[in-house]
């Protein structure tokens, strides 16, 4: 026994070391605050989120992420999306691998699902996923040949999905889709239709079906994301050049149905977009203030696992749209304030 030190101040002063570690720790855990484009982006089990090509919905107070996830080692046959929950969309929470589907329409070994929206039916209750589904055609030479959408549902949002048909919506090519929820709550499909451009789709009632062409605007974009800001409508899509970046731009317009402006560029072009393709714009509205995210890919087509994300708030407003080089921010649902370190552009 120590003579020297007082049984009592010895058990204090353990505490107090106790105390500060756990303190230390716990800052620790709570790291990264901050969103970190083009970094590894680890989830609630320390993994990189598998959310590409992605899409959120909100329910109640909190978001769902869904997007293909491409995770090492799954099964090569199988396609699979996974689906992530944040009440602040930056620390996200691994739910379920929502989709592990094998071939559904038997479109053969190279079958393709990408880009799953997953949008929630009030009047039915269902969650409805839509998803670019595809494959080769048969003599054809590439393996987005087939250009559908396929549409699986669940009744919880984290649920299994059952995959229900494919379809081309209205009759046209679908490759990349997109997803846009109004301020009033009516969803509609984006899709990207090669013969002839860029397609806003409402849903019908029950989400099953794409009812009323919107818009045609008959420019190639691909990744097309919508977002309705102050009295405008905001379109973005990204070039033609498969998973190589190039410069994303956007139009804008009053209504969907149009007429919609010239697309102008989102960034400097020589950056091509920062190396990003847009998936989807987010718009969130607090007590002080509504930012608008930008949320795109940075593919890595041979390490696909890998491929990252840039999420940043752009500028917006007035007719104007741009996205500010990549760097780290912070976000605050509740007052919708969204802060960059600083950057020069
Ligand atoms: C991109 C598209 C991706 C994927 C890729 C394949 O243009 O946005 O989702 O389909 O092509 O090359």
């Amino acid at each position: 026994m120590n003579r020297l030190i007082p049984p009592a101040f010895n058990l204090s002063f353990v505490a107090l070391i106790i105390a500060f570690f756990s303190l230390a720790v716990g800052n620790l855990l709570a790291e990264p605050q901050d969103v970190r484009p083009g970094e590894i982006w680890p989830d609630d089990r320390g993994k990189h989120v598998q959310a590409h090509g992605g899409g959120i919905i909100k329910v109640g107070d909190v978001y769902y992420w869904f997007g293909e996830d491409r995770s090492e080692g799954l099964d090569p046959d199988k396609r699979y999306v996974a689906c992530y929950s944040s009440t602040d969309l930056v620390h996200w929470k691994f739910r379920n691998q929502v989709i592990a589907l094998s071939d559904p329409e038997s479109f053969g070994p190279e079958w393709v699902l990408e880009r799953p929206k997953v949008f929630h039916n009030a009047q039915t209750g269902k969650f409805v996923m839509y998803m670019h589904i595809d494959g080769r055609l048969p003599g054809s030479k590439s393996r987005y040949s087939i250009a559908r959408v396929g549409v699986a549902v669940s009744d919880t949002v984290d649920g299994d999905y059952q995959y229900l048909k494919s379809f081309r919506p209205l009759d046209h090519e679908s490759r990349d889709i997109g997803q846009f929820i109004d301020d009033d709550g009516t969803a509609y499909l984006v899709f990207e239709d090669r013969p002839l451009g860029f397609h806003i789709a409402k849903l019908s009632g029950d989400y099953l079906t794409a009812e009323k062409e919107m818009c045609l605007i008959s420019a190639h974009m691909e990744g097309g994301a919508i977002v309705h800001y102050q009295d405008l409508y905001y379109a973005i899509g990204s070039a033609l050049t498969g998973w190589d970046p190039n410069p994303n731009k956007y139009a804008t317009a009053r209504s969907l149905e149009g007429p919609w402006s010239d697309f102008q560029d989102i960034a400097p072009p020589e950056t091509k977009t920062y190396g990003a393709q847009s998936t989807m714009l987010i718009k969130v509205v607090g007590s002080k203030a509504t930012s608008v995210i930008f949320m795109g890919d940075i593919w890595k087509p041979n390490t696909q696992w890998d491929s990252r994300y840039l999420w940043m708030p752009v500028k917006i407003g007035e007719g104007h749209l741009s996205l500010p080089s990549p760097r780290p921010w912070t976000l605050d649902v509740k007052t919708g304030e969204a802060i960059s370190a600083p950057g020069n552009k």
